[in-house]
């Protein structure tokens, strides 16, 4: 009983419907899906959701020039219907400008202090189980 109820809210934690501290007052220790875990940056799962952020900031913003991702401090994985991941990242201000074919890998960062720029964002990203498609959520940038 204690197992099932436990699953219960994990699942309820998973899509957001109880606040984290709830579970945490209700169950000593939240197990199974729905937990958001630590997961190693290398992970080709990450690396696929920080394209997915990168892109999904650039679309997003005003600048002329495109971001790129500088540094992921830390990334988490949930099982929502799929995988969600949290990114933790420094993006920083390349050269390329928006509009024009580019590739990242020879879009090096601005180091001309006037130009160059860094913020550093909290991205999720979600994939749904049933069919590749991944989507960014939710970005915040300071
Ligand atoms: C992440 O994976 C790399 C190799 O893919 C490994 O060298 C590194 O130690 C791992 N880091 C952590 C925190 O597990
Ligand atoms: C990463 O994306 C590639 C290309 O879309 C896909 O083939 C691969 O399965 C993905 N890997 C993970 C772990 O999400
Ligand atoms: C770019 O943003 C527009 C509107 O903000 C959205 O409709 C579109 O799907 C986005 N494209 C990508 C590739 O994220």
């Amino acid at each position: 009983m204690g197992t099932v109820l436990g699953v219960l809210l994990s699942v309820l934690f998973a899509f957001g419907l109880i606040p984290s501290d709830g579970v945490g007052r209700t169950v000593k220790t939240p197990v199974g899906p729905g937990v958001p875990r630590d997961i190693n940056t290398t992970d080709l799962g990450v690396q696929n959701a920080t394209l997915i952020a990168i892109y999904g900031f650039n679309n997003q913003s005003n600048d002329i020039f495109l971001f790129k991702v500088h540094r992921i401090h830390k990334a988490q994985v949930q099982v929502v219907a799929g995988l969600k991941y949290f990114l933790y990242a420094d993006i920083r201000r390349t050269v390329c400008r928006k509009g024009k074919p580019y590739n990242f890998k020879y879009c090096s960062f601005q180091t001309y202090p006037p130009l160059s720029k860094r913020f550093t964002c909290h991205f999720k990203v979600w994939v749904a189980s049933w069919k590749q498609s991944w989507k960014m959520i939710d970005l915040n940038c300071q």
